[in-house]
């Protein structure tokens, strides 16, 4: 069974994870890159500003086709309770995703904020099948419980 994870990752916390899905479940690993990355200022005004409103920035890849997955793997960070502008433009270049299994990855300090519910909603108006959500909290990722379900959750799908 195929899988991947397609993720961004402004400062490496998402990355590691999806690195530590790829050692435990076998996942092709697809990093999405902002065409323009924010430096200081610009990542508290425009980039925070452009996620809350549920803008996109451009991304170095045009279109990411996960027709040959079983199982695609979305990773955001928060950005002021909302996925990121790149995770929102990562979405938008799916391609072949029609009934394709979804889980839905999201990293955060402390408070999520909507992000998982509106990554959720965006997946499965497309018509993809979320078959889990996980929020994953500065304390979750130090405990490992939750990753610990994640990989069950994973392994899982197969079957699903
Ligand atoms: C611009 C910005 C806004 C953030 N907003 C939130 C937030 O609303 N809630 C929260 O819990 N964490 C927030 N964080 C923390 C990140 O979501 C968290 O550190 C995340 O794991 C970073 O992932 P990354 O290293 O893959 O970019 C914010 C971080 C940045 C840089």
């Amino acid at each position: 069974m195929s899988r991947c994870v397609i993720y961004h990752s402004h400062t490496g916390v998402t990355r590691s994870l999806a690195q530590k899905i790829k050692a435990a479940c076998g996942a092709d690993l697809i990093e999405v890159m902002p065409k323009k990355i924010y430096g200081g200022l610009s990542l508290y005004t425009i980039g925070m500003l452009r996620a809350i409103r549920g803008g996109q920035d451009p991304i170095e890849q045009q279109k990411i086709d996960v027709a040959g997955y079983d199982l695609v793997i979305l990773g955001t960070p928060v950005w002021a309770g909302k996925p990121t502008p790149a995770f929102n433009a990562t979405i938008s270049a799916l391609k072949g995703y029609e009934g394709r299994k979804a889980i839905v990855l999201v990293t955060c300090g402390r408070d999520p904020g909507q992000t998982a519910g509106i990554v959720r909603k965006r997946l499965e108006d497309m018509g993809m099948k979320v078959i889990g959500v996980f929020v994953f909290t500065e304390k979750d990722l130090k405990e490992g419980k939750m990753l610990n379900e994640l990989i069950v959750k994973v392994n899982a799908s197969m079957t699903e």
